[in-house]
């Protein structure tokens, strides 16, 4: 039998109805917030990913799905949406609209990583990039639409861990504090962390082998060597997330894993569930030098991105995940080709109203069918026979109740809408 690869997964069952549950409440909020959905492609040129998320990052040395097509061109499985988004955005010359552009997605991407429990190789993400502005209410935006999507989805007990990495002058004065510090310990940290003081210092903040290291620990904080403009808008976005009571820690360590961060980097975590870095729910950040480094003009970039899985997973574990294995409203029942007949046009006027309705389609016998009905718990049993047929009436039984009332064909469908 071939089954699925490692580090994929099936959605299906009730987890397909929490996750266009999800969907659904994504989309709501996105568009309230006025953002507009895009959709990029799955696959890009290799090229993009190593000029944005960066050659020396893990996703780009061990994670990625590289391949080459039938053309011989160098193609990449995307690892993530912002690279795809910002590419859009150049290619369709997005920068020459009057007004910023507030971008969100769903969908899969894809990283060779080594599976356990929220970190799969495919994995489906939603998330929001938002193009051509440095204002710091946009930052306070992202980080808050974020926040109130998962808080929308009842996930309780959320923090927002937030940190500034500055500008460049900022970066580089940190950058060169960074190897200072690390340069006479160097040898006590992982080989990964050894190669990365040579190619990209920051990282090393970022290692999973070494993170409770004291070296790492007790390293300079990014947030101390920002001058004084970059610790002037930090402070004015904790501002204004303090307006906009979003609950937020400011931790030092967050360096993202990406490299095209600057200024303003966060994550979103769940306090509920601490297991580690599964219990990082979204995660995102400014990246104003990206643009310019994917050859667009000096332009302005922040977005966030948030894992489903990860989501699911936690509402999966929630008391009210049992409302979600949803009833249906009607089950249509009925046993000769006369009432089959009747069948076929009642369940499709029923549908087409709005009404969630099942019906047989293995001629089982009715006995079956009341069984049928129960698995799906239909809140409504209509009940074919021939006889109230003829008179123009059919029979609806109230699942819960066990009531029945014979209705007039005509008004079958109003008669249980107004009764849902
Ligand atoms: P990221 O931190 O790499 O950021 O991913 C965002 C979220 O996607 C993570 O917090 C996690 O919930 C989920 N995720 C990542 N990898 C996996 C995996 N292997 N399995 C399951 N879930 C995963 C980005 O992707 C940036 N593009 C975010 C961003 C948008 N920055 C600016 N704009």
């Amino acid at each position: 039998m071939i089954t699925k690869q490692k580090g994929c997964v099936d959605i299906g069952g009730d987890d397909s109805i929490l996750y266009e549950y999800i969907r659904n409440v994504v989309a709501h909020m996105m568009t309230s917030y006025n953002y507009s959905f895009i959709r990029t492609p799955i696959f890009e040129a290799s090229e993009l990913f190593h000029r944005s998320v960066g050659v020396s990052s893990d996703i780009v040395k061990k994670e990625t799905y590289d391949f080459q097509d039938k053309g011989g061109r160098n193609l990449t499985l995307r690892p993530e949406g912002t690279a795809g988004v910002v590419r859009s955005y150049l290619e369709n010359k997005g920068y020459s609209l009057p007004d910023v552009q507030k971008y969100y997605y769903f969908g899969t991407m894809y990283r060779y990583e080594r599976p356990q429990t929220g970190r799969l190789r495919e994995f489906t993400q939603f998330g929001v990039e938002v193009l051509g502005s440095n204002d710091p209410f946009i930052d306070a935006e992202v980080i808050s639409l974020q926040y109130k999507i998962l808080e929308a989805l009842r996930i309780s007990n959320l923090q927002v861990n937030i940190n500034s990495l500055g500008d460049n002058e900022s970066r580089m004065n940190y950058r060169e504090a960074l190897i200072n510090y690390l340069k006479p310990h160097i040898h006590e940290l992982c080989p990964d962390c050894q190669e990365r003081f040579n190619t990209n210092p920051l990282r090393i903040l970022d290692c999973k082998v070494d993170a409770q290291n004291e070296i790492i620990q007790n390293a300079p904080r990014t947030i101390d060597y920002l001058n004084t403009e970059s610790k002037k808008r930090f402070e004015t976005v904790l501002k204004y997330l303090d307006l906009l009571e979003i609950d937020y820690e400011v931790d030092a360590k967050i360096v993202r894993g990406l490299d095209y961060y600057d200024h303003t980097v966060f994550e979103i975590v769940s306090l509920d569930n601490n297991e580690g870095s599964q219990s990082v729910l979204g995660g995102g950040g400014r990246y104003n030098k990206l643009i310019k480094e994917l050859d667009g003009p000096d332009s302005y970039g922040i977005g966030f991105a948030c894992g489903v899985d990860r989501i699911l997973a936690i509402m999966k574990e929630m008391p009210f995940y049992q409302d979600f294995k949803e009833s249906i409203d009607c089950y249509v029942m009925y046993v000769s080709e006369e009432e089959k007949l009747y069948a076929l046009e009642i369940t499709q006027n029923l549908r087409l109203n709005g009404v969630i309705t099942e019906t047989d389609y293995l001629n089982k016998g009715l006995k079956g069918q009341f069984k049928a009905a129960d698995r799906f718990k239909a809140k409504y049993l209509i009940i074919l026979n021939n006889e109230d047929l003829k008179k123009g009436l059919v029979n609806v039984k109230d699942n819960a109740t066990k009531e029945e009332v014979k209705v007039d064909l005509d008004e079958l469908t109003e008669y249980i809408i107004g009764n849902l």
